[in-house]
């Protein structure tokens, strides 16, 4: 059977029309894969998965990492039933996961268990095409700036007065890393590497550096480079976490939420 693509906008996502059967098989997952890289974001909408078969999909696109329960995370701001409730609440802000580690996830996929009313939405910033859409000189300009993340500057966004012992936890579970501002993947492309992980640059003063991030996140968040995904029930989505900025809306802490997500190993060092 075939896979239609119906692209979202002309930079970034595309809905999937595609039988449930034929996702399930894998026949399409490199297909699949090529269109998460080039479109930032896919979603199939009414494939209503069981979470054995959001992990059967998720194994079909790369390597699961074994995070949660056999690669099946619970993603809620609910202590109850999420380890990282705490951190969660960072998702309110454009960023990337993982962006301390020398090799970012893939990707990652989404499931929707439990929606609030009206449904959080989740936004999907293409990072290739904000770059690509800058003038050469202002590119160069940016080639070789470095820039220092760490969880520390996003998780300030959320707890802004935190306890001597939470800023230590902080640096030391993830400790800060230099990416390049401007990612060069294997094949050629480049994006921008930024969110609320993005400290400061290292080539500049604290406050330029800033400055200059702020406006990168300003540029690369505009209209023409998201994509807005409003939730329903049965959707199936994965975004390509090496080549977007993610967030979702604000939705209350006791809302009962609940994505259930799996993650892609990372394939490509940060260079
Ligand atoms: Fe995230």
């Amino acid at each position: 059977m075939a896979l239609n693509v119906v692209d979202m906008t002309p930079a970034i996502g595309a809905e999937l029309i595609i039988d449930k059967a034929d996702l399930l098989s894998g026949a399409h997952a490199e297909e699949i894969r090529t269109l998460v890289r080039q479109r930032g974001v896919v979603f199939v909408r009414g494939a209503h998965l069981e979470e054995a078969e959001q992990l059967k999909v998720s194994h079909s696109l790369g390597k699961v990492q074994e995070a949660g329960k056999e690669g099946l995370q619970n993603i809620s701001l609910d202590k109850e039933i999420s380890i990282s409730a705490d951190y969660l609440r960072g998702s309110f802000f454009w960023h990337i996961d993982g962006a301390s580690d020398d090799m970012p996830n893939f990707a990652a996929t989404l499931n929707p268990k439990k929606l609030t009313d009206p449904p959080a939405s989740t936004y999907f910033a293409n990072t290739y095409a904000a770059y690509d859409a800058l003038p050469d000189a202002e590119k160069k300009q940016y080639d070789t700036l470095k820039v220092v993340h760490s969880l520390e500057a996003s998780q300030r966004m959320v707890t802004p007065e935190p306890s001597y012992e939470t800023i230590r936890i902080w640096q030391t579970h993830r400790p800060k890393k230099v990416h390049p501002l401007v990612w060069t993947h294997v094949d050629g492309r480049k994006s921008f590497l930024l969110g609320a992980t993005a400290d400061y640059v290292q080539e500049m003063s604290i406050e330029e550096g800033r400055a200059l991030l702020t406006k990168l996140r300003d540029w690369a968040t505009q209209p023409q480079f998201v994509y807005k995904h409003e939730w329903e029930y049965g959707d199936f989505l994965i975004w390509d976490n090496t080549g977007t900025m993610h967030r979702v809306d604000p939705y209350p802490v006791d809302s009962g939420r609940l994505l259930i997500r799996t993650t892609i190993d990372g394939e490509e060092q940060v260079a």
